[in-house]
């Protein structure tokens, strides 16, 4: 078990990676909160009710990541509730894609401020209490088009690279103080990020994926698992791709 008597936070955490992840870290002794947005709250129960029925019992708070206060309250309210959070895995994320000539600003901010702004929001309120306790485990989850871009994701792509700068740059602050802070990068995974993709165009990605296949969620939780390991001590500011070689370098 190695994350036994943490206190794990995972955003987006009832989506389709988001719940691997959560029941990965359950399953591995971490006591676990789930964030899902607002909109999203009334199907907390029913969520929860799925995972206990897998053998684990898994908490949600409701708060939207995208903004500097819901992101701010999230933490605070989680903080209170369950106390300082040792793992926090940012994995809220949206897609808007369009080529540049039809993006709206719209579909720009959007996927910059849940993708990655979220990630300094959410990370901010928790740092200094991670720090001042000597252990810290910040997981955030990129993507392979954040490593390579895709076409018809500008917004997307330069969000997701944002986040591994975001990672490498914090791995810095926290290397002295028992912080480590890493990027996970999937590849394409089948959940409804990417069941929501033209099936012309996800067929032919798929196609030149070397595995021949997408991922599963629990392929990604694997990896996150890894990171957020206690005795995981010397791993700091790295983006650990998990793409099925969609992207080797
Ligand atoms: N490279 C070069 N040219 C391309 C291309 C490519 N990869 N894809 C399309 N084109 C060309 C088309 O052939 C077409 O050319 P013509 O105008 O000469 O016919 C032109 O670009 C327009 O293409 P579309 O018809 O596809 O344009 P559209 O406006 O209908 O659709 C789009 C745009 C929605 C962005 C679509 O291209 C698309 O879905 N792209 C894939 C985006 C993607 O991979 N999303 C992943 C979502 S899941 C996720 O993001 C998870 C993760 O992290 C992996
Ligand atoms: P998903 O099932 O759609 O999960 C995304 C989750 O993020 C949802 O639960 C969503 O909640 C939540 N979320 C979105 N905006 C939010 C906000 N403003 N505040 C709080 N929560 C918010 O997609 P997924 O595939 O599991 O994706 C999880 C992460 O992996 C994302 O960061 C994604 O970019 C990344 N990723 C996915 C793939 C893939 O192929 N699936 C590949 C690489 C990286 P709502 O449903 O309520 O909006």
């Amino acid at each position: 078990m190695c994350c036994k008597e943490k206190l794990a936070v995972v955003t987006g955490g009832m989506g389709g990676i988001g719940t691997a992840v959560c029941l990965r870290l359950a399953n591995e002794g971490a006591k676990v909160v789930a964030t899902c947005h607002p909109s999203e709250a009334d199907s907390a129960d029913a969520w929860i009710n799925e995972q206990k029925s897998q053998g684990a019992e898994i908490s949600v708070v409701a708060g939207d990541v995208s903004t500097a206060e819901g992101g701010a309250t999230l933490m605070n309210e989680i903080t209170e509730k369950f106390g300082p959070a040792d793992i926090l895995v940012n994995c809220a994320g949206i897609t808007r894609d369009s080529t540049m000539k039809k993006m709206t600003d719209d579909q720009w901010d959007a996927v910059i401020d849940t993708n990655l702004s979220s990630a300094f929001y959410v990370t901010q309120p928790i740092w200094n209490s991670m720090v001042e306790r000597g252990f810290g485990r910040i997981i955030n989850i990129s993507s392979v088009n954040g490593q390579r871009g895709q076409f018809g994701q500008a917004n997307y792509s330069a969000a997701k690279a944002g986040m591994h700068g975001f990672t490498m740059a914090l791995a810095y602050e926290g290397a002295a103080k028992g912080v480590t802070v890493n990027t996970v990068s999937p590849g394409y995974v089948e959940t409804a990020m990417t069941a929501a993709m033209r099936d012309d165009v996800r067929d032919a990605i798929v196609g030149g994926i070397p595995m021949r296949r997408m991922g599963q969620p629990e392929e990604i939780a694997q990896a996150v698992a890894f990171l957020a390991d206690s005795e995981s001590t010397y791993v700091t500011g790295a983006n650990l791709p998990v793409n099925g070689g969609l992207f080797i370098h």
